[in-house]
């Protein structure tokens, strides 16, 4: 069942985060379903733009709605992750999408709020609900590109104003965390004083942390050792994101953590078995260790577990 991030949220806030994770194939798609529902959790799954045209957005959607049927205890929401304001409205109005983000970070405040409204204004119409940014995440990914010296954290003392002024149903802060496999180079971590003070000024208000994969150093050294060169890749530790997750971070984006499964289990799978080259034994392995990924993951968000909550909540709302 899709439904809204809103929904998602309301039941999350403050207890726990609920995973939002970027898929681009069917793999992934089957990988995340098993993966959720095993754990029982709610789940959000994530197209980027790139996502979008990597094959074309009817094969995405008629995968997920494939799914949905395969997995009919899902309860999930779909979301435009990192949107610009014509991909938002193209996602609006296909009917599809229960929530869309907005990516006006790179704007100056008064224009990020002005573009941001525009598209709540078109979204709220139909139903769906938006995800806005404040601040800049460092880093670097295909759509996502910000210098380190321009990354910028999220500024407590603007939130109130940009969320009132704007209408945004939720918000990605940059908290210290970046895109992709190399976030930090030494003992960085989350910033848990803006994160404290963003709950402080808007309590209930729902924070979104993007940049959130953990970089899980067995994969890294499985990658290097299959013949991959991701030295000094590291992500965010779980112990923090799991703090996090109870203080007002309610959606966690994972999209890095992904692909190195992808990846560990494809170079693995070359050199196992040299002789082999038909495409579905890795396929199936990827299937499987993702959707164990999924359910590690939704343990570290407390997320798992959740899914009769919800759907409690869904009922009472219907009642
Ligand atoms: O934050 C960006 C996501 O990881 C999506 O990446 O644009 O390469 O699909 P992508
Ligand atoms: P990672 O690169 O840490 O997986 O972050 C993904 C993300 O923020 C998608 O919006
Ligand atoms: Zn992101």
């Amino acid at each position: 069942m899709i439904v809204t991030t809103e929904l998602l949220f309301e039941h999350a806030y403050g207890n726990y985060a609920v995973g939002a994770y970027n898929i681009n194939n069917l793999e992934q798609v089957m990988g995340l379903f098993r993966g959720n529902v095993d754990s029982k959790a709610p789940f959000i799954l994530q197209l980027s733009k790139g996502a979008r045209g990597y094959t074309d957005t009817r094969i995405l959607e008629a995968m997920i709605r494939g799914a949905e049927e395969v997995f009919p205890e899902a309860i999930f929401a779909v979301h435009l992750d990192h949107g610009d304001e014509e991909t938002c409205y193209d996602c609006i109005d296909s009917g599809f999408y229960s929530s869309v983000m907005i990516d006006a970070s790179a704007e100056e405040f008064d224009e990020n709020i002005a573009i941001t409204k525009r598209v709540v204004d078109a979204a709220h119409a139909k139903g769906v609900v938006v995800e806005a940014e404040l601040g800049k995440l460092g880093g670097v990914e295909e759509h996502v590109s910000v210098d380190e010296a321009d990354a910028k954290l999220t500024d407590p003392k603007q939130v109130e104003e940009f969320v009132r002024r704007s209408g945004c149903d939720s918000l990605a802060c940059a908290i210290g965390t970046s895109h992709g496999a190399y976030k930090f180079t030494g003992s960085q971590g989350l910033h848990f004083d803006v994160i404290e003070e963003i709950a402080r000024l808007l309590p209930g208000f729902p924070m979104v942390m993007h940049g959130s994969s953990s970089v899980p150093q067995d994969e890294v050294q499985r990658i290097n050792a299959a013949g991959g060169q991701m030295a000094g890749a590291k992500g965010v530790d779980e112990a923090q994101i799991s703090k996090a997750s109870k203080m007002g971070v309610t959606k966690v984006n994972i999209d890095t953590d992904g692909r190195l499964v992808w990846c560990r289990v494809h170079r693995e799978s070359f050199i196992d078995t040299p002789e082999n080259f038909d495409l579905r034994p890795a396929g199936k392995i990827f299937m499987a260790e993702y959707a164990k990924y999924i359910m590690h993951k939704n343990e570290v968000l407390g997320s798992a577990g959740q899914l009769d909550g919800v759907r409690a909540l869904i009922d009472q709302k219907a009642a």
